[in-house]
């Protein structure tokens, strides 16, 4: 059975640059968009135009460079922010304009002191303009997490007949549970009429360390498109990781669903995000962090060496990573001394293993890891006699 295509609406370059202190400047911008499109993104959403002009150059020019993705340009619900970014995404091979309002009760109430009719009739005129402009047009009803679900079924409803082929759900303040958001999404899927002729998108924050498992959630649920960033940053704690709902959909084949990233480039590309933003990636970073392939304890080394999948999931070239790494410390066994042993060149006997293993003890009691050029001074300083 063929499956279905989960397209991936990359933020990096917009929701993921409001993280304080990670400003991009446009050149940096622009490496980073040619990167995500030979990573094989479907969108990328290059920025928020009518933010500053600084930003509207950048969306300008990415929007001339990307070769294959969609290029996104975001807006509120505001003629003028339409306008702009219009202009800015005019050459792009396949524009798309992202605009919105906000669609909570407290977002009503609180930030535009107004009614539910009358901001449902300011998202229908939103696409309305929009669509005069562009083709596609996605709508997001933000704060759609904590949205009454009979109330977004009629935005969502309205902005579909106004020209909507994109509807974001998002979860922007990262507080639905996993099976909450699937439901408003099988909700929506069963109560918006017109829904056929729109994706569903899942656009999730990381606030409870839930966006990952929400939008996969999603998209069980009949969402076909998932905004996210690389290496999940974003606002706050972030967005949803771009590397993990590719690998979580790859690794999991019984539900069916892929995208069209080129997992090889993982890797590399959360390194460059990480380097030009002067963002560390945190070690035990699921799928990209240092540790993601490390093996320390001495029981699962054993099992690595014997057999890879006995403790991992992925294979690490899969995600340009080369190799797994047996790392040496104080609670590592004899199996995984003599496996780094050998491939800085020992071949020990059982016995030699003992003798140095002792040695090694001692060794990694005083320092927090092993490297090969202590192995070569500890099998010097163990009295065991080996050719190298
Ligand atoms: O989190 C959010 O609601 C957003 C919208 C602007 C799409 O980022
Ligand atoms: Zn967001």
């Amino acid at each position: 059975m063929s499956k279905d295509k989960v397209e991936i609406f990359d933020t990096t370059l917009r929701d993921g640059e409001q993280v304080p202190g990670c400003k991009l400047d446009t050149e940096q911008k622009l490496v980073i968009a040619r990167r995500l499109d030979e990573l094989g993104v479907d969108i990328i959403e290059a920025g928020f135009p009518i933010s500053s002009p600084g930003d509207f150059k950048s969306v300008e020019e990415i929007a001339r460079v990307v070769k294959n993705a969609r290029v996104c340009g975001l807006t509120r619900s505001v003629k003028k922010d339409i306008e702009v970014a219009a202009e800015a995404i005019k050459h792009a091979k396949r524009p798309r304009i992202h605009t919105g309002i906000g669609t909570s009760d407290s977002h009503i109430k609180f930030k535009f002191n107004s009614t539910r009719e009358k901001v449902l009739e300011r998202a229908v005129e939103a696409v309305k303009y929009a669509k005069s402009f562009v083709e596609d047009v996605e709508f997001y009803a933000e704060d759609a997490g904590r949205t009454d679900n009979e109330y977004l079924a009629r935005v969502c409803e309205a902005v579909i007949k106004a020209g909507a082929t994109v509807l974001n759900i998002p979860d922007t303040t990262g507080y639905c549970l996993p099976e909450e958001y699937g439901a408003k999404m099988r909700y929506l899927k069963e109560n918006v009429r017109g829904i056929e002729k729109a994706t569903l998108s899942c656009h999730c924050h990381n606030d409870l360390g839930l966006a990952t498992a929400n939008s996969i959630e999603g998209v069980i649920h009949g969402a076909r498109q998932i905004e996210c960033t690389i290496n999940g940053i974003g606002e706050r704690a972030g967005n949803t990781s771009l590397e993990e709902v590719v690998m979580i959909l790859r690794q999991h084949p019984y539900l069916n669903l892929d995208t069209d990233i080129n997992s090889k480039l993982l890797y590399s590309t959360s390194q460059m995000v990480s380097q030009l933003m002067g963002m560390p990636v945190q070690p035990n970073k699921a799928i990209v962090g240092s540790n993601a392939f490390a093996h320390s304890s001495g029981i699962h080394q054993d099992g690595v060496i014997k057999k890879r999948e006995t403790y991992e999931i992925i294979d690490p070239t899969d995600v340009g990573v080369d190799h797994s790494s047996i790392v040496l410390t104080a609670r590592s066994g004899r199996a995984a001394l003599a496996y780094r042993a050998k491939n800085v060149g020992y071949e020990l006997t059982k016995l030699q293993l003992d003798e140095v293993y002792q040695e090694f003890l001692k060794y990694a009691d005083r320092k927090k890891e092993i490297m090969d050029e202590d192995i070569h001074k500890i099998i010097e300083s163990s009295k065991v006699n080996i050719e190298s």
